[in-house]
């Protein structure tokens, strides 16, 4: 590398949480060089590589991301809940440095490192439940899925997995399959994997008010057993809050009954905590709440800050069924990947970024439930600690509207605030800041959504 190239990288090192803490437009959004670019993104990539939002990204950290035209863009994404302790976060950036300098890889599988087995102790510390616990590290959301189903056959010698309407668990073939929504996850690429059931979620909204937790636990649990059979249950995995399925957050006692009933028949119940977990929701876990203690726990996105890392932690017995050598992969709890965890992890204790996100969630959750006052297209508010979601419906009725869903997005974008989008019915905007998000930016974010509702759904 040219010393010319090295200082370039040097003065470009300025991302952090020591950006401008700022929303600031000096192009169009998207501006030139990100058109330029998306242009070239399209004669390069493959098309079913989808994008929210065509600006180029040049630096980001805390709640902003800057893009290559120079315009700092509020994140209410973060990446997909991904980057809770922001992004570069100063103790994941200085870990990642020392460990890239020393080594990058050996796979753990071959000759093992520290940073893995002290990413497992953590996990296993953090998880619900007191209990013997043992981890191990994958790569994705979707690895730690089919591994968590791989672990809970093994262990228990039956095959099926049941499932839940509005899932959503990857794209690979088994999570495709494992995943509720057509479109774009599965269409066209079956056939799916075998002995997956899906039953009802309990979801309050749809529901109406006669389906409490209990009563929509049974209606799966009877489902279950009339069609799938107690005794060919390997495991029953579901998000504690769904995510891609639109922050569906389950009745009160939903969990606690469908997990009571998993262990009564010897099946093992998986929480699927890729998004909810990791401060996300205000407690480490969501399952916390309730105080659920699931056997197996997935987790992803949030416990690495940006770099990719999952895992499957739970009951040590259930852990240690594999055969030795049954479990792992090439790059399965890289070193880097695990020392941006210990950064992550020990930002997210010192800062204590589960109240932050009670806090947050505070501040979207009063904003929101106005705005829903205001606006006649929200139909519904819900979500906990810092992940919060309006549900746009045609006014006065619980009709999907998907478009208007898109058109409040778009105009976001527009205006410098990065939201999603999501649910079945694609009629969900989604909010889930970086926990580190300064509150002054957050509010700066929802007045832009109050406005862009205003404008495009009214
Ligand atoms: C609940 C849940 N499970 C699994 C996944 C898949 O994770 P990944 O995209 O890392 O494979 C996701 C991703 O959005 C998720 O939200």
């Amino acid at each position: 590398m040219s010393d010319s190239t090295v200082a370039d990288l040097q003065t470009s090192l300025a991302g952090g949480p020591e950006l401008p803490q700022e929303r600031r437009l000096v192009t169009a959004v998207p501006g030139p060089r990100s058109t330029e670019l998306f242009a070239r993104r399209g004669t390069a990539v493959a098309r079913g590589v989808g994008t929210t939002l065509p600006v180029f990204v040049d630096r980001a950290g805390g709640g902003v991301i800057v893009d290559v035209d120079g315009n700092s863009l509020i994140d209410l994404g973060a990446g997909i809940a991904v980057v809770s302790v922001g992004n570069a976060a100063d103790a994941v950036v200085a870990r990642v440095r020392e460990q890239v300098a020393r080594f990058t890889h050996t796979c753990f599988m071959v000759t093992p490192y520290d940073g893995y087995v002290q990413v497992c102790e953590a996990l296993n510390r953090l998880t619900p439940g007191d209990h013997d616990k043992r981890s191990a590290l994958f790569n994705s959301g979707a690895e730690a899925v089919e591994n968590a189903v791989k672990i809970a056959r093994a262990h228990t010698g039956r095959q099926a997995v049941v499932v839940f309407d509005h899932a959503y668990h990857g794209r690979t073939n088994l999570t495709m399959a494992m995943t509720a929504k057509n479109m774009p996850y599965k269409h066209s690429f079956g056939p799916f994997a075998p002995e997956v059931y899906r039953v009802p979620m309990s979801y309050p909204f749809r529901d109406g008010p006669g389906v409490d937790g209990a009563t929509a636990a049974r209606r799966a649990i009877e489902l279950i057993e009339a069609q799938v059979g107690a005794a060919n249950v390997a495991c029953v995995l579901v998000e504690p809050i769904q995510g891609e399925g639109g922050f569906v957050v389950p009745a009160p006692g939903f969990l606690p009954a469908v997990a009571a009933w998993s262990r009564d028949v010897g099946a093992v119940f998986v929480a699927d905590e890729i998004q909810t977990g990791f401060c996300r929701t205000g407690d480490w876990f969501a399952c916390d709440h309730e105080g659920v203690v699931p056997d197996l726990v997935t987790t992803a996105k949030g416990i690495a800050g940006g770099l990719p890392l999952a895992a499957v932690t739970g009951r040590a017995e259930i852990m240690d069924a594999p055969h030795v050598g049954g479990l792992g992969g090439t790059y399965g709890g890289n070193p880097v990947a695990c020392a941006a965890a210990l950064g992550a992890i020990e930002t997210m204790q010192s800062q204590d970024l589960s109240a932050a996100a009670r806090r947050l969630g505070a501040v979207m959750s009063a904003r929101l439930t106005d705005m829903a006052r205001r606006h006649e297209a929200i139909g519904d508010v819900r979500g906990r600690g810092a992940m919060v979601a309006v549900e746009l419906v045609r006014p006065g009725t619980k009709e999907p509207d998907a478009a208007a869903t898109a058109a409040v997005a778009k105009a976001c974008h527009a205006e410098g605030v990065v939201v999603l989008t999501c649910g079945t019915y694609g009629n969900v905007l989604r909010l889930l800041p970086p926990l580190v998000m300064p509150e002054p930016l957050l509010e700066e974010g929802l007045t832009v959504l109050d406005t862009a509702l205003a404008v495009t759904a009214s």
